[in-house]
């Protein structure tokens, strides 16, 4: 204070001899004697910065102001965003009362947020009414969780027809603005824009376009960020089709009084019904038959064993799978075989009939393994056979079906055995259609790895 004094005595010395001193002088005093105020006098000054804090949401935070030397004068704090006075000296101003302000004896004027909310986000000034005020700002930041919002997303379960689009798309909010990603539940990639399959796509909106029944499965779309916890949605889609149906073969050859199996692949969404019919009568589990449905997913296996074969049960057995998109069924011919003589009568046979069989390529046709589709006009299943036969298609008196003769490539496909048996089968009724050889059997074609 006395320096103080001092210099104003100077000053007053300088207007009374003004021609002694330049303008320059003058300014120069008096900058030199505040600076010397400041530096070794008990004016206020600020010991150190009011550092940048970050605080979650709900949570308090603590803005410090240090200041040394303030003797008479009073700290204020002032949220700038918001142009608001919030407490000078040890009162608060502010109306909000999540706010307040402590004084320790090191100089520390600290402002407490409690429970801080978006709003309070932003920088604060604290001050000190010197004249002129000093003053330093700080920020406070506000971070926010993400969170996902639900009635901007889709729902937790979707379906849509297969071949048709779909967007699922995921919107969240939190500070800063959350990144959206989407990965698939069972680890498979997901099929984008070009048919680019990603493992995780990046983006709010997940476009999927011509979906097909591979790509149904639970979805997750996770929001991040950076600030614990993320979140994440499932999101069930379901890919509607009607049934297919794909028998591995046709026909089915055995001798009576033996048992024999015979099984149809059937893949459906929503669930199918799923029956074997005989006679025009739905095959119930007896004695006589087993029944075995293995259904994973869309997909079914049926399986149906036919014990004991006698003469009134070769014929004609249907397999049908119904849901609400449509229905279809798939046809197996069991037909007896006499029962084995000894195979060395048999080997002269053999070598002929396969020369003189031209024939043969139609009667394939008609053992060829088959597919039975309701939609037809889709590239991926118009494939062709091994044997280089072009498969045919016919219109099925239910559901509108086609046949070709191989499954689609996803399709569960007919082990070496399977194809072995119909090829045995194949040959063995090219014989009889010529009467060549009622005797060659089919257990020997099996056993001696004919056509294979
Ligand atoms: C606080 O952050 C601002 C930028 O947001 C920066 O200019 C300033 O230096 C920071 N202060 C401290 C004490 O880190
Ligand atoms: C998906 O979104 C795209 C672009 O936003 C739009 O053109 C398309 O019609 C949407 N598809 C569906 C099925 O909603
Ligand atoms: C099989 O059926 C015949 C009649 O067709 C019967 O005599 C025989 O006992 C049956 N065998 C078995 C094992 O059930
Ligand atoms: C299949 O048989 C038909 C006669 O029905 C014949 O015209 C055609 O050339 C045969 N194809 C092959 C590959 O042998």
């Amino acid at each position: 204070m006395l320096i103080i004094h001092t210099i104003k005595l100077i000053l007053i010395t300088l207007n009374i001899l003004p021609y002694r001193f330049t303008h320059r002088n003058v300014l120069f005093l008096i900058y030199l004697g505040t600076l010397v105020t400041h530096v070794f006098m008990d004016e206020p000054r600020f010991a150190q910065p009011i550092p940048n804090v970050t605080v979650a949401v709900g949570r308090d935070a603590n803005l410090p102001c240090v200041v040394e030397h303030l003797g008479t004068y009073k700290v204020a704090w002032i949220h700038i965003d918001r142009q608001m006075i919030l407490t000078i000296h040890r009162h608060v101003i502010s109306r909000i009362p999540r706010y307040s302000v402590t004084y320790d004896n090191s100089n520390t004027w600290l402002l407490h947020v409690s429970q801080a909310q978006q709003d309070d986000r932003g920088y604060y000034m604290c001050q000190v009414n010197t004249n002129p005020m000093i003053s330093q700002v700080g920020y406070l930041q506000v971070v926010v969780p993400p969170n996902i919002l639900d009635i901007e997303s889709t729902p937790s379960s979707v379906a849509v027809r297969e071949n048709q689009n779909i967007n699922m798309t995921c919107r969240a909010d939190g500070f800063p603005t959350p990144k959206i990603i989407w990965r698939r539940e069972d680890g498979q990639s997901i099929t984008v824009e070009r048919k680019k399959k990603v493992m995780v796509y990046d983006g709010e909106v997940l476009h999927l376009t011509k979906v097909s029944r591979n790509e149904m499965g639970a979805y997750l779309c996770i929001a991040t960020n950076g600030v614990p916890p993320s979140v994440s949605k499932r999101i069930i889609l379901d890919v509607e089709f009607s049934p297919m149906i794909w028998v591995p073969n046709q026909l089915v050859g055995a001798p009576p009084s033996t048992d024999v199996t015979i099984d149809c692949h059937t893949e459906a969404h929503p669930r199918a019904i799923i029956y074997w019919v005989y006679n025009s009568v739905m095959v119930l589990p007896s004695k006589k038959y087993i029944i075995d449905y293995n259904e994973n997913s869309y997909r079914a296996h049926m399986k149906l064993t036919i014990k004991n074969l006698s003469t009134g049960d070769f014929g004609n057995y249907r397999c049908i799978s119904k849901n609400s998109l449509g229905e279809t069924e798939g046809s197996i011919r069991v037909y007896e075989i006499p029962l084995p003589s000894t195979p060395s009568k048999q080997i002269t046979h053999l070598v002929e009939p396969k020369e003189v069989v031209p024939p043969r390529n139609e009667s394939i046709k008609v053992a060829q393994p088959e597919v039975i589709f309701p939609i037809k006009n889709d590239e991926s299943y118009a494939q062709r056979s091994p044997n280089g036969i072009p498969f045919e298609r016919k219109g099925m008196p239910i559901g509108q079906s086609y046949y070709t003769d191989m499954p689609p490539k996803d399709f569960g496909f007919p082990n070496a055995a399977g194809s072995l048996r119909w090829n045995c089968e194949t040959y063995y009724t090219v014989l009889k259609i010529l009467s060549i050889s009622s005797s060659l059997t089919y257990s020997y074609c099996i056993s001696n790895h004919l056509f294979l």
